[in-house]
């Protein structure tokens, strides 16, 4: 989510809706946003250009099993990630858009080939969250047994480095690899960004850190305490100290500013009140269905307080309240954690809602850790 080189800078992505709700399934939350529309959706995605944030980062799935959170508007209705990237880098100039691709169910080809679009057609402005799925519903659609975990990112590793060969060697490749064979080359254009788009993922077991520490620029983590984040920076560094690579860290949140104190949290504590139970089971048993530690702590848990821990957010990083304390926890995380970044989710999302943003921004200015994106390219 970060743009310049710059390791003092805290770089700002917006978790840009892909659904009425992402993560806190309250229904009074679904209610309240805007429809998922062109209109709206291209307002928001200027918004958050105007404010200043780095990036939009949208998540994807495929499946639509889900059908009590599709009715009231969790994690739904959602638009396929390239396909909604491309409207976004269009209807802006400046703002990073970062999209889903799953490595499972696609062939390298098709994700260099779209992803070399995306990159040069927004002159360098495009990355790639690579996931593998977690669903068997998912695998299922493909037509496609659902691959063990960590075998489904030994297949994402070799995807990846065709990807990125396909991207960047100007004569044919010829690989017979353990799960793809590619013969060729693709037609031009090729990405702007050298030696490739950036590249970002979310894996939070071993061979997901492993596959991180290999191939991407940037982590994205629920950890959210200085101490957490901190196992997962040092897990990070050992993992590249052979490769020399720097990954960066991206806690996600959940956000809400308020000018009045207290009035944040109050806001968050309403939500809570109509989370919808059902929906949120759904979800989380896809979410947790394939990440062993996940399932048994939710499994010790009685349905409902499962459901509210998991769907009101749990343990992820919550930043609610004034500007001024949003700011402070920001830059105290900042000084004190591994952190390159941060991916914020606005559970009443709106461009208003963005707009509170703005009242953070002169805080982190002034503690060093922020500069407005055009004075970073300008640089
Ligand atoms: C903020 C965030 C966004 C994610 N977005 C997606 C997504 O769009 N699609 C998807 O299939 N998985 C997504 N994931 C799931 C991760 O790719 C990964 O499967 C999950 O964090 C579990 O990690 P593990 O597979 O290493 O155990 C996301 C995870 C996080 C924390």
């Amino acid at each position: 989510m970060t743009r310049s080189n710059d390791p003092d800078r805290l770089g700002i992505g917006y978790f840009f809706p892909a659904g009425k709700t992402n993560f806190v399934y309250s229904d009074e939350a679904a209610r309240r946003v805007p429809e998922m529309r062109r209109g709206p959706l291209l307002e928001l995605a200027r918004t958050a250009e105007e404010v200043g944030f780095d990036s939009l980062f949208i998540a994807d799935n495929w499946s639509g099993h889900q059908r009590v959170a599709e009715q009231f508007g969790h994690q739904s209705p959602a638009f396929h990630a390239p396909l909604l990237a491309m409207a976004l880098l269009t209807a802006t100039e400046r703002i990073r858009v970062i999209s889903t691709f799953h490595t499972t169910h696609h062939k390298p080809a098709h994700v260099a080939r779209m992803g070399a679009t995306l990159d040069a057609f927004s002159e360098g402005r495009w990355g790639w969250n690579i996931v593998t799925g977690f669903s068997a519903d998912e695998a299922a659609l493909f037509g496609e047994e659902f691959v063990d975990h960590d075998k489904r990112y030994e297949m994402a590793s070799e995807f990846v480095d065709i990807v990125k060969r396909l991207w960047s060697e100007a004569e044919p490749i010829d690989v017979e690899g353990q799960y793809y064979r590619v013969k060729g080359r693709i037609k031009v254009p090729r990405p702007v960004q050298k030696p490739h788009p950036r590249l970002v993922s979310a894996g939070a077991s071993e061979a997901g850190m492993a596959f991180a520490a290999r191939h991407c620029d940037e982590l994205v983590t629920l950890a959210s305490s200085v101490e957490g984040l901190d196992k997962v920076g040092a897990k990070l560094s050992t993992l590249t100290q052979n490769n020399g690579r720097r990954v960066g860290l991206c806690p996600f949140s959940l956000t809400i500013i308020r000018d009045e104190d207290g009035r944040a949290q109050e806001e968050f504590d309403g939500l809570l009140k109509s989370l919808n139970v059902e929906a949120t089971r759904e979800i989380a048993a896809d979410v947790l269905g394939s990440i062993e530690s996940a399932r048994s702590m939710f499994d010790k848990m009685g349905a409902d307080e499962a459901a509210i821990a998991f769907g009101g957010g749990g343990s992820v990083l919550k930043l609610l309240g004034t500007p001024r304390q949003v700011a402070e926890q920001l830059i105290e995380l900042k000084a004190n954690a591994s952190m390159s970044s941060i991916l914020i989710n606005f559970p009443l999302w709106s461009p208003q809602e963005l707009r509170t943003f703005t009242k953070v921004l002169p805080y982190l200015r002034e503690a060093g850790i922020w500069k407005h994106p055009s004075e970073c390219d300008a640089a």
